[in-house]
């Protein structure tokens, strides 16, 4: 585990000002001297509000940074209050969080993440798509179920797949303190990759500086989606560290 290539990507979701961006300069010092950075992919995805001046900052270093979500459509139009995949890309996003379950909460259908994945691959842009089921969905055994239609449907006639990561993000999970078992998880995320066929495949959901030793230890996920523990530029760090231990 300890030299294999590992995305570590902060969704902040909707929290942040101007000043947050401050506590960023902690994770550029440490990243400077990580003797690992080499392995290490960091990318931050803050409120759009902030991308442009979020990318600005760390222009010199080799943090990437990403939006959390966009409109489907890949053009200009009469859509008030949107922003398009090409738009966030001229603020300096170079990824897209789609599909994640709080947006799937109100009422966005794999056929609509379909269309923004396409939009984001046509802008040039990659893609982190969001899948995972409920604990409804988890309690009657449909983990697997729920995972191959959400890949069927969201990445329906996409051929160029190496731009796209998955995030398996089961919804009990986030935001909780639940992940799942290991073994579970080692199971669930060998499944995405077969049939999603080669994707790489990151975990999120309650990723924190104290399960990250463990979670560590599921040898086929490429990297973690980390909401809140992102937020706080010491236990971001934190959960960096302990994987390269
Ligand atoms: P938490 O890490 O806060 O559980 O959020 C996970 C998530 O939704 C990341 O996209």
């Amino acid at each position: 585990m300890t030299n294999k290539y590992m995305y570590f990507i902060a969704n902040w979701k909707m929290f942040g000002g101007l000043n947050s961006l401050n506590s960023l300069n902690t994770v550029t010092k440490f990243f400077e001297k990580f003797k690992k950075s080499k392995f290490v992919k960091i990318i931050y995805c803050p409120p759009n509000t902030l991308l442009e001046s979020m990318s600005k900052k760390l222009k010199k270093s080799r943090i990437d940074v990403g939006a959390q979500n966009c409109h489907e459509q890949e053009n200009y139009g009469a859509f008030t209050g949107s922003i398009n995949p090409m738009m966030l890309k001229s603020v300096g996003a170079k990824y897209i969080i789609i599909g994640h379950s709080e947006n799937r909460k109100m009422g966005e259908t794999d056929n609509l993440i379909n269309q923004k994945i396409n939009s984001t691959l046509k802008a040039k842009l990659k893609v982190i798509f969001c899948i995972g089921e409920t604990l409804k969905q988890k309690r009657k055994k449909m983990t697997k179920k729920i995972l191959d239609t959400q890949i069927k449907l969201g990445l329906k006639k996409i051929k160029n797949k190496k731009d796209i990561l998955i995030a398996y993000e089961p919804v009990w999970s986030i935001g909780t303190g639940l992940v799942p078992k290991n073994n579970d998880l080692l199971e669930t995320v060998s499944f995405i990759k077969k049939k999603s066929k080669n994707s790489k495949v990151l975990y999120g959901g309650s990723v924190n500086s104290n399960n990250i030793n463990e979670l560590k230890l599921v040898n086929n996920i490429d990297g973690f989606l980390i909401g809140g523990a992102s937020q706080n530029s010491k236990k971001f760090i934190d959960i960096i560290k302990k994987t390269y231990n």
